[in-house]
């Protein structure tokens, strides 16, 4: 099985049967350069040098794996161990892959990056990558995210990038993609879309997940190191996937590690206020590629919510779909009153403010250490800090 997992995606990149590239024929030529650039740069030692050296002195990775005492104490089962991504420089997993795909757009000689957020994590990593990199950056945002998340706003707009206010449909994630792909086809010779996620056309899901693999592959030596075996749960949030993905890959041989991806069920995933595209969703296209869908009879994609703008998307990466399939992964979902709880347990009791996204992960870490027992071991990844989250959750309670 692990040698399956390692060969994936085919050539075509498809993960069994979801992936691939769904686009109009003029795109083809374009995502083929930059699946031929990526292998050039996978293979290529002067980069991927480059790559690990800003990992280690710009990121400060590895990011470390803390042993939540407290938390155990007050759930009273399986330990619980939290792996660091929140203390990454610009506070998230996400600039994993984006100084991946600013370093690739330079030696494309690409002329500007354009990116989508929801959270904005991904928005102010890009724009902190470009920076670095010296390449004009674009984000385009939903509206009600950037009344969300204004601190990332504000970042973003330090940094230099231009920042695109999408005022149309759900003023959300999916239409921040659409309004940002739209600006790439203007030009995509010459700029490159650097997707946010495990998400789009080949070869983004397999890109962006090769750069986010650092995180598991620290996470296995570093618990292996402190414990002397490996953890019996590893759980992360999904979105479109990539911090789950990212810590999954290193551990999908080790049958003996349970692997868990949390979802957000909003409001309950019996109304229409939730984004659990792999519980409730469906087959079909979205973005460029084959995924399980939230969508209506005609495949259009279903308006979709989380209080956690980054989980708010109602596709999901093909490498999830196909993990669901075969039954690798197992994927459950977490309610916003479930999330706000492990946001303020998890601050009050550890000292650690979550992003409300990595709070769905802890919330199923508390939700199930119990039944596991105290001789078993959790691993959460906790994606990134709740700093960009405080204005809203103060308003939210009426704190401020
Ligand atoms: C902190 C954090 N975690 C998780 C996510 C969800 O994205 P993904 O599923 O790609 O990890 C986001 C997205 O913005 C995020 O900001």
């Amino acid at each position: 099985m692990a040698q399956e997992f390692l060969e994936m995606p085919d050539k075509d990149g498809f993960f069994g049967e979801f992936g691939g590239q769904m686009i109009p024929p003029e795109l083809k030529a374009v995502m083929d350069d930059i699946a031929n650039a990526y292998e050039e740069v996978r293979n290529s030692r002067e980069f991927q040098d480059e790559l690990s050296d800003l990992y280690t002195h710009y990121v400060g990775r590895p990011s470390p794996i803390f042993y939540a005492k407290r938390l155990t104490e007050r759930q009273g089962g399986a330990r619980i161990f939290l792996k660091r991504e929140d203390l990454n420089h610009t506070g998230a997993h996400k600039i994993n892959h984006c100084l991946g795909q600013a370093l690739l757009a330079k030696h494309m000689g690409k002329t500007k990056v354009i990116a989508e957020t929801g959270a904005g994590q991904h928005g102010v990593a890009m724009a902190t990558a470009c920076a670095l990199v010296g390449i004009p950056c674009e984000i385009h945002m939903g509206e009600i995210d950037i009344a969300k998340e204004h601190p990332n706003v504000t970042k973003m707009k330090i940094l230099g990038c231009n920042l695109i206010a999408v005022t149309r449909g759900t003023k959300t994630l999916k239409d921040a993609v659409d309004s940002a792909f739209e600006e790439y086809l203007k030009d995509p010779k010459n700029f490159l879309y650097a997707i946010g996620s495990v998400v789009g056309p080949h070869p983004f899901p397999k890109m962006v997940r090769d750069f986010q693999s650092i995180v598991g592959k620290e996470a296995r030596e570093q618990f292996l190191q402190r414990e002397n075996k490996l953890p019996d749960v590893v759980t992360a949030c999904v979105g479109g996937g990539s911090n789950a993905i990212g810590i999954f890959t290193e551990f999908l041989p080790d049958e003996s590690v349970k692997l868990v991806g949390i979802e957000p069920a909003g409001k309950g995933l019996d109304t229409p206020d939730h984004a659990a595209t792999l519980s409730l969703g469906t087959k079909g296209t979205l973005h460029g590629f084959k995924c399980y869908n939230l969508q209506d009879e005609k495949g259009n994609p279903l308006p979709v919510y989380s209080i956690a703008s980054g989980l708010d998307y109602p596709g999901v990466g093909p490498q999830h779909c196909y993990l669901k399939d075969i039954g690798r992964v197992q994927y459950e979902a977490i309610t916003d009153e479930e999330c706000l709880d492990a946001f303020l347990v998890l601050s009050r009791i550890e000292g650690i403010i979550p992003a409300l996204e990595s709070s769905h992960a802890v919330a199923y870490a508390m939700k199930v250490a119990k039944e596991l027992g105290p001789d078993k071991t959790i691993l959460v990844n906790l994606s990134g800090r709740g700093d960009k989250d405080a204005d809203f959750i103060a308003n939210y309670l009426g704190i401020n």
